[in-house]
Parts: C-alpha cells; structure tokens; sequence
C-alpha cells in the first residue's frame, strides 16, 4: 500500500553551499576553480525547484564574516555573481523568476551592486520562483540591524513596546516579504548554522548532504526535496494520526 507524502514540496528552501574549496583542493585545483564549479551548482538547483514547484530559494552566497577571506578570493566570488547575473537576466524573465536580495548589500562593490539592482528590477515582475541571494548577510547583523529600526519607531512614538511581538520582529528583517523556510539543505557534511537564518529556520527541517557543494547536482537537490516530503513536520504539537 502507497503511503501519501507527509509533506507536499517545500514553499521555501534555504541552501548553504558549503564545501567549494576542499572541492578545489581535492583536485589541485585554486580556490576560484571550486566556486566557479559551485555557480554550476547554483544553475542546477535553480532547475530542480522550478521543476518541483519551489516558491523560493534562498542562497547564501558571500556572507558577513566571507570579507575576511584573501582580496582575491572576494574578487573572484563577486566576479562570479556578476557573469551569473549577466547570464541568467534573460533567462530569469523567461522562466518567470524573480530576484532578491538579504544583507548589507551597500557593502558590496560598485559593479556588483548594478547587476544586481539591473537584475532585481527587471524580474521585479515575476510570479514564479524567488531567488533570494544572501549577500554580505549575517544573521546576528540582521537581527541587529532589525532591531535597529525597531527602536527608532519606539524613539518616535510609533511603536509601543508592550506591542512588540514576534511578528514585528519578523517584520523588520531583511526577510520579511519571504515565509520562513521550511527545508534547510548543508552540503560538505557540517552540522552548524554558520550565522544564516537563525530566527528564520526555527522550524525548518535539516538535510545535511556529506558532499562538497560541486558535488551537489541536481539530483543531489531533488532527492533532499524527496526526503523532505517523507518527514512529519510537528511544529513543537503532538503528531497528527
Ligand atoms: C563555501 O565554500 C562557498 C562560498 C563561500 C561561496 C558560494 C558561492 C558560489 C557557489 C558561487 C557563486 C554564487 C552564485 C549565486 C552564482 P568554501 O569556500 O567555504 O569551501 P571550504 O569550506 O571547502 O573552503
């Protein structure tokens, strides 16, 4: 007898894509070979969630604590942002993808940040995927600048802090025109957050993939989906049946 997944496909799906340079090392190759490797990744994850119906798909792509990684190592990641956002803008319109961003991108550099205001408003439009890129994004900031914003509503008397609620957390992060994810994918085998989502993935399921992120394919990303959908999700309630 079939049983019916417990779950249908996942709404939202965050990815750290971790891993690319012992990918690179393991084949003696630089550190910019593994994240050029990675980009490729990245496209093929992008297939198996319009495949499967993913709402949105969050990546963290260069994080707060990356800007101490060698200059040239940040130059060769943003170089690789900026050929993915050249190359996919048409396609981004044609599959009816969206784009945005979660982080301190002012931080980023000049050429980076117009491909991806060019990238973000031409497919401002779009109804089908969001692809959500973490950008200079750390959570800790996040919240930090979150609550940032919140105090100054209380400063103005705009805000009454009796009325502060998990909500209006939620709705002065960087996240809030996104649900929470609920399927958080870790490649290369390590079982930490590393700073991504921590208010966000409260409820999230984990899948931990041992292979390194140019590993990761596209089957890799559909049989996480697969898995997900077999789990029963409690929310911290007893189960249902
Ligand atoms: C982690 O591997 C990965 C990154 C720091 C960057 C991720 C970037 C890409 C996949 C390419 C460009 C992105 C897009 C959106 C096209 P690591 O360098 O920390 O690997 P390691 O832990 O093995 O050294």
């Amino acid at each position: 007898m079939g049983h019916a997944p417990a779950n249908p496909a996942p709404r939202h799906v965050a990815v750290i894509m971790d891993g690319n340079g012992r990918w690179a090392r393991n084949r003696g190759l630089p550190r910019k070979a593994g994240h050029r490797a990675g980009a490729e990744s990245v496209r093929q994850a992008v297939e198996a969630c319009l495949e499967r119906g993913v709402e949105f798909l969050t990546l963290y792509a260069f994080s707060s604590e990356n800007w101490n990684r060698p200059p040239k190592e940040i130059d060769a990641l943003m170089g690789l942002l900026e050929d993915f956002l050249r190359s996919k803008r048409r396609e981004f319109k044609k599959q009816n993808v969206r784009l945005r961003t979660i982080g301190r991108t002012h931080l980023l550099p000049p050429s980076c940040r117009e491909e991806l205001a060019k990238a973000i408003q031409e497919t401002a439009q779009n109804t089908g995927l969001t692809i959500i890129l973490a950008l200079s994004y750390g959570s800790r900031e996040e919240i930090t600048d979150a609550t940032r914003r919140v105090a100054l509503k209380i400063k103005n008397n705009e805000l009454e802090p009796d009325a502060i609620s998990p909500e209006t957390i939620a709705a002065h992060l960087d996240t809030a025109d996104f649900p929470d994810p609920d399927l958080l994918i870790r490649t290369s085998g390590e079982l930490r957050l590393s700073n991504f989502l921590l208010w966000q993935l409260s409820y999230a399921e984990f899948f931990i993939s041992t292979r390194n992120w140019p590993d990761f394919r596209k089957a890799d990303f559909l049989e996480a989906l697969e898995i997900y959908s077999r789990r029963q999700r409690r929310f911290g309630r007893v189960s249902a049946s």
